[in-house]
């Protein structure tokens, strides 16, 4: 595939990438969300060539197209990733780290009971106005009067923002470069509207904005940190057993937690679970690896190449597993956890890590 140089994997570029050093050199930054066939990207990065682009797309389709755009244009400040966009806006950039984010055409979802579905609602404008540097910019276009009339009047209810513009919305901006979306609607005579704010200071993010967005509460330093988990158990465990107990089993289910064994494996050696963890707009599907450790140990932990990212969800899941096994057990031991101590304690019931200090 073409211009793979400007493709950037998640997995590999984790959290909080340091951009200055994947672009090596200090310069503003722009982050666009569905970048499409990247005409706009493209076109602003090399109007801006002292400034660097990132873009992210979740159609790998078109996300291709964008890649051999920006290599026929021989661009070097601009970087894509497949990816979602708030989940990118969480995940990728630092607070106060933006100088200005873009979104050209977001699917409206016209009808009244898909609405929900929309990119732009109340806890994005925060996260958005947590990841913007102080006069740092958020431009919208779209064809949809409603849409804009709605994120403006969410707008009015943050304090925080000013507009970009002598007013947050206009039907026409000199500098915008006509995406295929704009060509499309402008050529069947619709109206282009866009929306334009200015972050005036920064705004607390309220907790019910990180139980919609999980990414939030990991604190950096967690980032990096294993989740691994070893045990002893007598009698020695019988996968047999584990898999007609465990397969299908809902570990936990709330309003925005969900907890599912969809399936497991097993060899003479070891057990794996395939396990789905829904939190807010957070879904995670990953294997969890249980295997022999030491004399009569056992080892948990999210399986090598999988690397969740480490939610509470995916901390409470494991620690659901742990709790599983014990149960069935008539000795149990947790010799090591990086899990949260808050889900131990609750779901153990055990002061383990009290008594071993330096194991937290
Ligand atoms: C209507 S098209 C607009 C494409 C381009 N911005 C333009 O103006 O021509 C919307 C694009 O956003 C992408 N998209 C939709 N939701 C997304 C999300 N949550 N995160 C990232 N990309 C998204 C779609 O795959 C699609 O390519």
């Amino acid at each position: 595939m073409s211009g793979l140089k400007y493709l950037l994997r998640e997995e590999e570029i984790g959290f909080f990438p340091k951009w200055e050093k994947i672009f090596e050199r200090k310069a503003p930054l722009f982050f666009e969300i569905g970048v499409g066939n990247g005409e706009f990207i493209v076109e602003m990065a090399r109007r801006m060539k002292e400034s660097n682009f990132i873009g992210v797309e979740v159609s790998k389709e078109v996300l291709r197209k964008a890649l051999a755009k920006i290599e026929e244009n021989r661009l070097t400040n601009v970087r894509l990733i497949h990816m979602e966009g708030t989940k990118a806006l969480a995940k990728l950039f630092e607070s106060e780290s933006i100088d200005g984010v873009f979104l050209n055409f977001p699917d409206p979802w016209p009808k009244k009971r898909h609405k929900k579905r929309r990119l732009v609602n109340l806890a994005f404008l925060y996260l958005l106005s947590d990841r913007l540097k102080k006069d740092g910019f958020f431009q919208m276009a779209t064809d949809h009067p409603e849409y804009a009339e709605e994120v403006y009047s969410l707008l009015k209810s943050l304090e925080g923002f000013s507009p970009l513009w002598e007013d947050y919305i206009k039907t026409s901006i000199d500098e915008f470069y006509p995406t295929k979306y704009a060509r499309k609607w402008l050529s069947q005579g619709k109206t282009i509207y866009f929306l334009g704010i200015k972050k005036r200071e920064k705004i607390e993010i309220p907790d019910w904005v990180k139980d919609w967005c999980p990414l939030l509460k990991i604190r950096k330093e967690e980032t990096a940190l294993p989740i691994v988990n070893i045990f002893k158990i007598r009698p020695k465990l019988n996968f047999l057993e584990w898999v007609a107990k465990l397969r299908g089993a809902e570990l936990y289910k709330e309003k925005l937690l969900f907890i599912k064994v969809l399936d497991l494996f097993y060899n003479e050696e070891s057990l794996l679970l395939d396990l789905l963890v829904e939190e807010g707009i957070i879904r995670q599907r990953f294997f969890v690896k249980l295997s022999p450790y030491g004399d009569e140990g056992y080892m948990l932990t999210p399986y090598d190449s999988d690397k969740p990212d480490p939610t509470e969800g995916v901390h409470l899941a494991m620690v659901l597993i742990l709790k599983s096994l014990k149960e069935g057990a008539f000795y149990f031991e947790l010799k090591k956890s990086t899990c949260k101590e808050k889900f131990l304690k609750r779901f153990l019931g055990e002061n383990w890590f009290e008594d071993r200090a330096g194991v937290k």
